[in-house]
């Protein structure tokens, strides 16, 4: 390629990443791309351009400190010999796959600034948009200090997503650039603070414990001695599935300020810091075919079906294409080679042709479930017949199932169930006797019996469950907690208007619409199961009677046994209430094993030596609670 050619080539991923957020490369090969250029032309401008995610939809700032990239290696080599410059031992911490963000609190200690890297000297204000993230203090005990840190979605909110976007960071960065500030609440975006500018630390441990102290989520960290660059990266690349967000390398720096001072920068990177990057868990495969398959929504999907291939130690042989448009854009043909990947070696994805095939791939004309026309809206293919189309109705079937969590009905007996005509929708299930289930094939009277008994089980669903279980866009676990926390019973949901709903902090005007509109066109449905179901008033958790009821729960630094968001759930599932902060009401604060509590515990303790009740336990004491 040619140098001009290599140069245009970068200049195009860079915008398709960092301004369309949606990248037709893997970052591996896109790292390689600028290595090259790097190589064959050190000065060209294109470099200084990377990484800009100016979209000019917001005010810019300039940074009073530039906000560099790291450096990036792939073998240990490059690492070592980039330790062998200063004195000291080395800090490391996941390399988190968000958005940077830049924090500037005033003179008052209030958050006065948000924004983004930008080009590295100029960013965008999207101070209104990062007042929603829940993780960011707006006031801190210091005043005039820079916090940076990466702005990311959680994987376990990035679920509800995952079939309309590639990756999380691409999503978060969207959400933290939408017009209306509401909306990026909607996301719920996390943060992880991992530097502080202008508080005088003498070095990266000191800088943490400020953050840990002024209530900042600090990204996990650890110094080690220089020979151990190795042991750790493998330690993280462990670590990789277990945490809730996505890692994408493991960052090292210099731990000593001095040493960084000393060591200075280069025109692109500072020379005390870089990124020892985890290589996608990648391989070409070939693309066999396309298959269709006929979501509850009544969108037509994409799968593309490939030789197996070995995506970090799984095989993958099937993958969502996520939607026609998308398709279409990677440019696919039956026998082309493809790249595949597992995306924080998660979620397998089709990155891009490596060489194109010869079979055309059509849009089919016919929903492949019902036969009936299929329409193209925007990106998306739909049955225009999805209120009658098998799929449709067997994806509505499947989808109560598992909210409801009815065991034993797997997807073959529904299909059947629904084929014979036994069950046409969800209400239906709670009419089934034994007798019914027996005619079908392979069912004994004992397994019909138990299964019947499983339904039946299930006649009485929290709020939220019934809301979800309803199969309305849009209404998923988030919203339909909210939805209960709210408005309290199904009769108050029922009659909610769309002003009421779009009033509510992370429900916007899409969302809201959907709710009124699925729940009126739900109506029957709702009616039909009402003869069978009773809802219970909303937030049941708080009233529940569990073995936590009226006792409330604090947790502080990370934890290593599970992730903050679930063990919150094991409290409310038990009845207990998560406190918004340490007072003289909180029975229990949970101090994580990892590390980074900070004032919540000092408080804690303060309290305690005032003779107040609150009591300070462990994860393991923790959990011995829990399974009392
Ligand atoms: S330290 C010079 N620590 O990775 C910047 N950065 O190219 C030094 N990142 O823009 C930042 N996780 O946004 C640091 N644990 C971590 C990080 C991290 C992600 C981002 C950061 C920076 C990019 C490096």
């Amino acid at each position: 390629m040619a140098v001009a050619e290599l140069e245009r080539e970068v200049r195009r991923h860079n915008h398709l990443y960092f301004i369309e957020h949606s990248p037709v490369i893997s970052d591996y090969d896109f790292d390689m791309l600028v290595e090259e250029l790097k190589r064959r032309k050190p000065e060209s401008k294109v470099l200084r351009e990377i990484g800009n995610d100016i979209s000019g939809k917001f005010k810019k700032v300039r940074h009073e400190v530039a906000m560099l990239s790291l450096d990036k290696a792939y073998d240990l080599k490059t690492m070592e010999s980039w330790a062998e410059k200063f004195e000291g031992d080395i800090i490391v911490s996941p390399k988190i796959d968000g958005c940077a963000m830049s924090l500037r609190y005033g003179a008052d200690g209030t958050l006065q600034l948000a924004a983004t890297r930008g080009s590295g000297t100029v960013g965008e204000d999207v101070t209104p948009n990062i007042r929603f993230v829940k993780d960011i203090p707006q006031k801190i005990a210091l005043k005039n200090v820079e916090v940076r840190g990466e702005i990311y979605m959680p994987l376990s909110v990035f679920k509800r997503y995952k079939e309309e976007f590639a990756n999380p960071r691409n999503l978060a960065a969207g959400a933290i650039k939408q017009k209306d500030p509401t909306k990026t609440g909607e996301y719920s975006l996390s943060f992880w603070a991992y530097d502080i500018l202008g508080a005088g630390a003498k070095d990266e441990v000191e800088k943490r414990r400020l953050l840990e102290k002024n209530r900042f989520p600090v990204i996990e960290w650890k110094l080690i001695k220089k020979d151990k660059i190795h042991e750790v990266f493998e330690d993280y690349l462990k670590r990789r599935e277990k945490v809730d967000y996505e890692m994408d390398g493991v960052v090292y720096k210099a731990n000593l300020v001095s040493e960084q001072e000393r060591l200075g920068f280069t025109a692109h990177h500072p020379r005390f810091g870089i990124a020892f990057k985890f290589q996608g868990d990648s391989g070409v495969t070939t693309l066999k075919d396309v298959e269709w398959s006929v979501a509850r929504t009544g969108v037509i999907t994409p799968i593309g079906i490939v030789e197996p291939v070995e995506l970090s130690g799984a095989m993958v042989s099937r993958v969502s294409l996520h939607n026609y448009g998308l398709m279409k854009k990677l440019g696919l043909s039956k026998g082309a080679k493809v790249m595949m990947m597992r995306r924080g070696g998660v979620i397998p994805n089709l990155e891009w042709v490596v060489e194109k095939g010869k079979g055309e791939i059509e849009a089919p004309r016919k929903c492949p479930s019902c036969g009936s026309k299929v329409e193209l809206r925007d990106d998306f293919l739909y049955c225009t017949d999805a209120k009658n189309c098998v799929q449709t109705k067997v994806g509505e079937l499947k989808h109560f199932v598992s909210v409801v969590e009815i065991d034993g009905l797997g997807d073959v007996l529904l299909e059947k169930l629904y084929a014979e005509g036994l069950v046409t929708d969800a209400s239906e299930f709670y009419e089934l006797a034994a007798a019914n289930l027996s005619t079908l094939e392979r069912m004994g009277d004992t397994l019909a019996t138990k299964l019947i008994r499983n339904i039946q089980s299930r006649r009485e669903l929290p709020l939220d469950v019934f809301l979800r279980s309803l199969g309305i866009r849009e209404v998923g676990r988030h919203t339909s907690q909210i939805l209960a926390r709210e408005f309290g019973t199904l009769e108050h949901v029922l009659t909610v208007t769309q002003e009421q709903l779009s009033s509510i902090h992370t429900i916007g005007d899409v969302i809201a619409t959907e709710v009124v509109g699925g729940l009126k066109a739900k109506s029957k449905l709702i009616d039909k199961l009402l003869k069978f179901v009773k809802v219970q008033k909303g937030e049941p958790k708080n009233e529940a009677s569990g073995p936590f009821k009226g006792m409330s729960f604090l947790f502080t630094g990370s934890m290593l046994t599970m992730v903050r968001s679930d063990a919150e759930k094991l409290v409310e599932e038990k009845g207990g209430t998560i406190a918004s902060g340490v007072s003289k009401t909180l029975d229990y604060i949970v101090v994580g094993d990892g590390g980074g509590a900070g004032s919540k515990l000092d408080k804690a303790k303060k309290l305690q030596s005032k003779g107040e009740k609150v009591k300070i336990v462990n994860e393991k004491e923790f959990l011995k609670l829990v399974k009392q």
